[in-house]
C-alpha cells in the first residue's frame, strides 16, 4: 500500500491502514482481523476504545473542549494534577506540567532542569530514547535514524554505557565509563542532569541495573545533578507496577510519562519536585494545547482503573502467557534468543543464524505474522528485539490466538 501524500521519511512499519479496535483486536480497511501486540507503541495498555475512556471523552466533549491553560484554567487540568499526586508513589508533593508529547515533556524537562541548576550538560544512555523534537533526539543513544543528516544538535549531551542483565554492560562498567566523563569530558558541577529509562523501550526492553540505579541516585544527590526517569513507554502499568522505577527501589527527581496516561488521547507529563518545577520564570512553562480538557478527561479515568490490584492481576497474566510461548518458540526455532524486560514489558531477542541476521529473521517475522493476522513491531539498535504491547487488559482468548498465529509466522521462517 502506497501513501503518496504523506512524507517517505515517516518509516512505517505496516503498509495496511487500520480502521477500527476493540481491546487488543482491530481490522483494517478491507475488514482483515489482526490481533494487535503493537497497541500504538505502548499507548493502549488499556486496549483500545476502552468503555470508561470512551463515555468519559463522550462526556468531556459535550461539556468543555478545550481551554488554554496558561491563560484561563480548567478543572480537568487540575484534577490530572491532583491525581498524578496520588498515582505517582514518591514520597515528596508532586508538581507538574502537561504536554501534548513525550518529546515535549523531554524538551520541558530540560528546560526544567537548566533553569533549576543554572547548568546545562545532560549525561544520557546508548540505546535510551526521548523523542524526535531536535533536543530530545540529542538524547537519543542511537545515531540512525534520529540524528543522521541534520547537523549540529542542541547540546552538551554525553552518554553512557547502559548497564542491564539484558545487555553485556556491567554496573561497573557503566560506572567506570561516569568516573572517566566527569574526569575527562565534563565535571560534574556542569552537569545539569541524567535522563534514564528504567526500561529501555526503543533500545529493546532493557531493564537498568538496580544496584546501577541507586548508585546513581546517591551520585546524583551528592552532585547536585537532576535525576530524570523517562517512564513514557515503561509507566502507567506496562511493568505490572504503575512505574518501572518500583522495581529498581529508587525515586525520580523528575519524572516523564506520555503513551498510555490518556488511553490514545495525546497527552504526557513532566512532574517532580516543586523546588525544580518552580524554577524558571512565570510564563516559562506552558503550551496552547497542552493539557487539553478532552485528554485530561481520559487521564483521569485511567488513573482510576489502573488500581494496584488489577495491575498487577493483568501485568502477571501478560508476563505468564508470554514466558510460557517464549520457552516453547527458544526450544522448536533456532533464531528465538533470550527474553528481555520485566513484567508485561517483555522482549525477544533474534539472533543470527547461517541463513540471516536477527533483523532479517525478525524482518520476515513481522511480514509472515501480518499475513497471520497478528501485528507485531521490532526494537533494539540492531532492530533484532521483538517487543510484545498488547493491550494490558488483551482477553486470554485474544493472547492464545495471538501467540499461535505468532508460532505459525515463525513455523514458516527459514532457519
Ligand atoms: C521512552 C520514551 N521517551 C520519549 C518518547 C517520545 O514520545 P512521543 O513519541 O510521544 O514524542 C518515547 C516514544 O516512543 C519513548 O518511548
Amino acid at each position: 500500500m502506497d501513501f503518496p501524500h504523506v512524507s517517505g521519511s515517516l518509516g512505517i512499519v505496516h503498509p495496511l491502514c487500520i480502521e477500527r479496535g476493540r481491546n487488543a483486536e482491530v481490522w483494517d480497511e478491507q475488514g482483515r482481523h489482526y490481533i494487535d501486540f503493537i497497541g500504538g507503541i505502548g499507548v493502549l495498555n488499556l486496549g483500545h476504545g476502552h468503555p470508561a475512556v470512551v463515555e468519559a471523552v463522550k462526556a468531556q466533549v459535550e461539556t468543555l473542549m478545550h481551554s488554554a491553560f496558561n491563560a484561563l484554567p480548567h478543572r480537568g487540568y487540575l484534577e490530572v494534577a491532583e491525581a498524578l499526586d496520588r498515582f505517582v508513589p514518591v514520597d515528596y508533593p508532586l508538581s507538574c506540567m502537561l504536554t501534548n508529547s513525550g518529546a515535549e515533556a523531554t524538551e520541558n524537562a530540560l528546560k526544567i532542569a537548566r533553569g533549576a541548576t543554572g547548568r546545562q550538560a545532560v549525561i544520557a544512555f546508548d540505546d535510551g530514547f526521548h523523542g524526535r523534537t531536535l533536543a530530545a533526539l540529542n538524547l537519543n543513544g542511537k545515531v540512525k535514524p534520529y540524528k543522521h543528516r541534520l547537523g549540529a544538535l542542541p547540546g552538551p549531551v554525553f552518554h553512557l554505557p547502559f548497564p542491564s542483565r539484558d545487555s553485556s554492560v556491567s554496573a561497573d562498567e557503566a560506572m567506570a565509563a561516569l568516573t572517566r566523563l566527569f574526569e575527562v569530558e565534563v565535571p560534574s558541577d556542569e552537569v545539569a542532569a541524567i535522563i534514564v529509562e528504567p526500561v529501555q523501550g526503543e533500545g529493546g526492553f532493557r531493564l537498568l541495573d538496580a544496584g546501577f540505579a541507586a548508585r546513581l541516585r546517591s551520585l546524583c544527590d551528592e552532585h547536585g545533578i537532576v535525576l530524570i526517569l523517562d517512564e513514557i513507554q515503561s509507566g502507567f502499568g506496562r511493568t505490572g507496577e504503575r512505574f518501572a522505577f518500583s522495581h529498581l527501589g529508587i525515586e525520580p527527581d523528575l519524572l516523564l510519562m506520555g503513551k498510555s496516561m490518556a488511553a490514545g488521547l495525546p497527552l504526557a507529563a513532566v512532574a517532580g519536585r516543586a523546588s525544580l518545577m518552580d524554577g524558571l520564570p512565570r510564563g516559562g512553562l506552558g503550551g496552547t494545547y497542552s493539557g487539553n480538557a478532552v485528554a485530561c478527561a481520559a487521564a483521569r479515568t485511567v488513573m482510576d482503573l489502573m488500581d494496584e490490584a488489577r495491575l498487577r492481576q493483568w501485568g502477571e497474566a501478560f508476563e505468564a502467557a508470554i514466558v510460557t510461548a517464549h520457552g516453547d518458540w527458544r526450544e522448536r526455532f533456532p533464531m528465538v534468543g533470550a527474553m528481555t524486560g520485566i513484567g508485561a514489558m517483555r522482549g525477544i531477542v533474534f539472533e543470527d543464524t547461517e541463513h540471516a541476521t536477527g533483523a532479517e529473521h525478525l524482518a520476515a517475522l513481522l511480514t509472515a505474522a501480518r499475513e497471520a493476522g497478528v501485528l507485531l513491531m521490532p526494537s533494539g539498535r540492531q532492530r533484532n528485539v521483538l517487543r510484545l504491547l498488547a493491550p494490558l487488559t488483551i482477553e486470554s482468548e485474544a493472547m492464545d490466538e495471538g501467540l499461535l498465529r505468532i508460532t505459525r509466522a515463525l513455523e514458516t521462517l527459514a532457519p
